[in-house]
């Protein structure tokens, strides 16, 4: 199948991508100190230089005391970070790219494995992670306006600094996530709630003062996921109006487009249909969305992490439901994590140059 219908520009707000690939947020623990270096600029300019059309940042902390579990994460605030961020998107731009920070909050973590720990507790909206396990606290009022403050503060400085974007980590059980799922946000006050719906409460609130912080023009994304980590198969939407319910208050509140994460792009996510979550989430609200999840690859993501070698697949069932206008843009994660020049073989053809995915590339910046 030809694969020209990828090739074509976006545009959307002040946002001007030169096709609709879009390298997808990996953390990848090389910023000592929260500082991302010259060598995390390199690694993402050699993305912008292979062509990829808009580049996600690795998930990046805002300035809570304990945003992050792991002393290798980037940080979205303070002098010395966001001076390595400012250099990350000078040098984006200067090879032709365009680039969003993935702006996080970890909420409720395990400890880290290297043993490293923020100052103080891990913070949510009820001090669990999963169903049972306690580890950390459950945040106050002030504590939860004073996060909604911070996150206001890394879209400002996202934008002061020249990022074309920005996207708000609301899936995959962190801090948003925590907030929508019932499995971890027991509260009774006016952030929790029977019903995702009202569970939608506290991602508002931070989507309106991100929104009021950057202004209008400023394309605004938000990822989220069903599944979680501690449970794959997990659904907070059973039904599409379930999921109107939890994304039409997210669109009113100022997000302009969804990333919806998947392990597997062509799992349907309700019976009865071949849509996945990108294809409702457009048919539900009109906005613009992105799919991921093995495009390109032979095996998914998780299984990667447990050292299940992926090999380069066909693109033409991502093709079908692209060009049927399921989704407007394309994520890929470890095609691109593994290889600068992915995008610009897939334009060129050269599919014999494509290269799998095996658990090595993680140890050094490609
Ligand atoms: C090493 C690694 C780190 C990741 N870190 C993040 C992250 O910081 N934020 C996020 O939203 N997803 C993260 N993900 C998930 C990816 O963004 C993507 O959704 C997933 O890898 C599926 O895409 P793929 O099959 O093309 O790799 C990570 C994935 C990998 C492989």
């Amino acid at each position: 199948m030809s694969n020209l219908s990828l090739f074509e520009p976006f545009s959307f707000k002040s946002l001007n991508i030169k096709n609709r690939i879009v390298m997808a947020p990996m953390t990848r623990s090389f910023s000592p100190n929260g500082v991302p270096g010259e060598n995390v600029a390199a690694y993402y300019q050699r993305r912008a230089a292979g062509e990829v059309g808009l580049i996600l940042s690795e998930g990046t902390v805002i300035n809570r005391p304990a945003s992050s579990n792991d002393a290798n994460v980037p940080r979205f605030h303070g002098e010395i970070s966001l001076a390595g961020w400012q250099k990350v998107i000078n040098d984006v731009h200067a090879a032709g790219g365009s680039m969003g920070p993935q702006i996080w909050h970890m909420g409720v973590m395990d400890d880290h494995h290297s043993g490293w720990k923020p100052l103080t507790p891990f913070e949510g909206p009820s001090g669990i992670n999963r169903p049972g396990n306690t580890n950390g606290l459950a945040m106050s009022e002030k504590d939860i306006a004073d996060t909604i403050k911070a996150f206001g503060d890394a879209a400002a400085d996202a934008k002061r600094l020249g990022f074309d974007t920005l996207e708000l980590h609301g899936a995959h059980n962190y801090l948003i996530d925590q907030f929508f799922s019932d499995k971890t946000n027991l509260r009774t006050d006016i952030y929790g709630g029977k019903t995702l719906a009202e569970r939608t409460r506290f991602a508002v609130e931070v989507i309106k003062e991100v929104r009021k912080r950057v202004g209008e023009d400023f394309p605004l994304i938000i990822r989220l996921s069903q599944w979680k980590p501690y449970e794959y198969n997990s659904k907070m939407a059973h039904t599409p109006a379930e999921m109107e319910a939890w994304l039409q208050p997210l669109a009113d509140a100022g997000i302009d487009i969804f990333h919806c994460s998947q392990r597997r792009f062509w799992e349907p996510e309700f019976e009865g249909s071949d849509l996945n979550f990108a294809g409702w989430a457009k048919k539900l609200t009109g906005k613009t969305t992105i799919t991921v999840g093995s495009i390109g690859l032979s095996g998914e993501f998780l299984a990667a992490f447990k050292g299940e070698s992926s090999e380069p697949s066909s693109l033409d069932e991502l093709l079908r439901r692209f060009d049927r206008g399921d989704f407007d843009l394309v994520a890929v994660g470890r095609p691109l994590l593994a290889d600068p020049d992915w995008v610009s073989k897939i334009k060129e053809g050269r599919t014999a140059e494509l290269k799998g995915f095996s658990k090595e590339a993680l140890a050094e910046l490609l």
